[in-house]
């Protein structure tokens, strides 16, 4: 079955867009919307001819692969569709989180951020983001993200402030002093509107750390899940500048036709932390080791037992194998999201002999200018940008709030992007076979485990995926809808939302609740 080409094209679309003129202008268009596609995500008006869901496959088609997957009439939205009032015009007090761990970590616990502080009726600060040991990096909210964007997009949601004001009165200005607090893991809702929210009404403000997953992932409420993708898909925009860097990167490797990306999450930190040694000469399994006892805490980890769950990640090697065994061949270009890999080439070695084309931020630049800016954080935002405007995007080793957990999720809500998920745990015993010798019927073996993923189509989310992996039914719609639930919202809803906020008092950020004001008289 052909999978519908809702990608690249439905998504450049304009609600009134207009003919290209000839093919270069064109181009120059198509290279501009990459980028104005992604900062009008919420433009995304497409009209789409509903097709079977879920076809069943018995092979793999790998022109279809090049396409997004079929959408079954399913596209991305997140606006509300009940009833969602504005933010309230008398806060319950100010919200601080320090959200901690690497970029993707850091961006999942703000959109719980965002959504702890619709459901106190809080006024968030900015959320402050670990400066990261990993980059050395501490650029910060301001440093990575658009911060103006952020606080506009989720006007409609949540009031946001950058820093808590000061309270003055009689000619006396107060700092409020917020309390410390520190978040059972994965806390329910009513965590929030009992005990945090008692202690901000106290103390004026709290704060909450560390944060992440702090916020129960599955809530019952799709309203409340939808803010999480207005948060995480549509509020939540990388600097201009990054944004550009990633642009000039997405142009040259889209001048040569359609590129794959690739994940290869192959890093030391990554080795160490799985406990994975036993591919890697001595030398190397002692760097491991050190780099482990450092970092992470003494756990005993057997190779055989760790590879047989699926926690290892994959080799570069495995990956060729996996992809060459789906039919790709040695004109497959690919570009390699990571930082550096280990062990060097000795392991590259295998994976470039099956496939040479073989690109990453460096190679794509011959003037080495992209190499300088894409060093620590900015250098992941980068990879993660490119990985989202592949047409194909594979993972090497997916865990909870990992980068390729969000871009899973963040291609499935861009229009159902195709993603070639490696099932490593169903994969080892292919593999374990092989190395065994037993290299007849290998092919085969693959094919028939990666017949079994979903290749990034609308798929019904089953524990242990995560909500920020999988946002499917919540933040899509369907037309026509199947279920009352699925009905997109009404085409004038940023309308409707505007109307409302007008219509209710002008927000003061700076309101100072009563009780609050009480407390600069102590
Ligand atoms: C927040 O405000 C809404 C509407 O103003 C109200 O219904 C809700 O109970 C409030 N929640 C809390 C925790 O204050
Ligand atoms: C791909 O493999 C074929 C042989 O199967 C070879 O002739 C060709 O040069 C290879 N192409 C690249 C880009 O390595
Ligand atoms: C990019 O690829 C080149 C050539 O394969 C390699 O020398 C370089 O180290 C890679 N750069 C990064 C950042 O991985
Ligand atoms: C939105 O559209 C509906 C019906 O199409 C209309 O009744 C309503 O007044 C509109 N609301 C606004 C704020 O434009």
């Amino acid at each position: 079955m052909r999978r519908h080409g809702y990608r690249y094209s439905h998504l450049l679309k304009q609600p009134n867009g207009g003919a290209g003129g000839g093919v270069k202008g064109m181009f120059v268009k198509l290279a501009i919307a990459v980028i104005v596609l992604v900062i009008c995500m919420l433009s995304l008006v497409t009209t789409l001819k509903s097709s079977t869901f879920s076809p069943s496959r018995s092979e793999i088609n790998l022109e279809t692969l090049w396409e997004s997957s079929a959408s079954g009439g399913w596209r991305p939205s997140s606006d509300p569709r009940s009833d969602w009032p504005p933010p309230p015009k008398k806060t319950n007090g100010y919200l601080r989180v320090r959200c901690n761990g690497g970029l993707n970590q850091q961006r999942s616990a703000i959109c719980n951020a965002v959504l702890a502080a619709r459901i106190m009726n809080a006024t968030l600060v900015l959320p402050e983001l670990d400066a990261n040991s990993f980059w050395h990096d501490d650029s910060g909210f301001q440093g990575i993200y658009d911060v103006e964007h952020f606080i506009r997009t989720l006007r409609y949601d949540v009031n946001i402030v950058e820093r808590i004001p000061e309270i003055s009165k009689n000619g006396k200005t107060r700092k409020i002093k917020a309390f410390k607090l520190e978040p059972p893991r994965d806390a329910p809702i009513s965590w929030y509107t009992s005990k945090a929210l008692e202690k901000m009404k106290e103390h004026g403000a709290i704060y909450l750390t560390p944060f992440s997953h702090r916020l129960a992932e599955e809530i019952d409420n799709p309203e409340y899940q939808r803010l999480r993708c207005r948060v995480n898909y549509h509020a939540l925009r990388f600097k201009p500048h990054i944004m550009e860097l990633s642009k000039s990167i997405v142009d040259r490797l889209r001048a040569r036709g359609h590129f794959m990306a690739i994940h290869l999450r192959f890093e030391m930190d990554m080795l160490a932390f799985a406990g994975c040694y036993d591919i890697f000469a001595t030398k190397e399994q002692e760097i491991l080791k050190e780099y482990r006892k450092v970092n992470f805490a003494k756990k005993k980890l057997v190779y055989e037992e760790r590879r047989a769950i699926g926690k290892c990640p994959l080799t570069p090697e495995e990956v060729g194998l996996i992809l060459r065994a789906m039919g790709f061949d040695n004109t497959t270009r690919i570009y390699i999201a990571s930082g550096e890999l280990f062990g060097g080439e000795r392991y590259m070695a295998p994976f470039r002999s099956m496939f040479p084309r073989l690109e990453n931020h460096t190679t794509v630049d011959n003037t080495g200018e992209l190499a300088k800016s894409t060093r620590g954080l900015v250098g992941a935002a980068v990879d993660y940008m490119v990985c989202l405007l592949a047409d194909i995007f594979m993972p090497t080793y997916d865990g909870p709030s990992n980068f390729a957990n969000n871009l899973m999720g963040h291609r499935l809500y861009y229009g159902f992007r195709t993603t070639i998920w490696p099932d490593r745990k169903a994969l080892t015993p292919v593999f374990i076979a092989r190395e065994n010798g037993r290299a007849s019927g290998f092919d085969e073996a693959v094919r028939r485990v990666m017949l079994n993923t979903n290749f990034g189509g609308p798929h019904k989310r089953i524990r242990p995926e995560s909500f920020y992996t999988n946002s499917w039914p919540e933040c899509f719609c369907q037309t026509p809808a199947q279920n009352p639930a699925d009905v997109c919202p009404p085409k004038n809803i940023s309308e409707i939302l505007e109307s409302r906020l007008q219509g209710s008092e002008i927000i003061d950020d700076r309101s100072i609740p009563s009780y609050l004001a009480s407390l600069t008289d102590k």
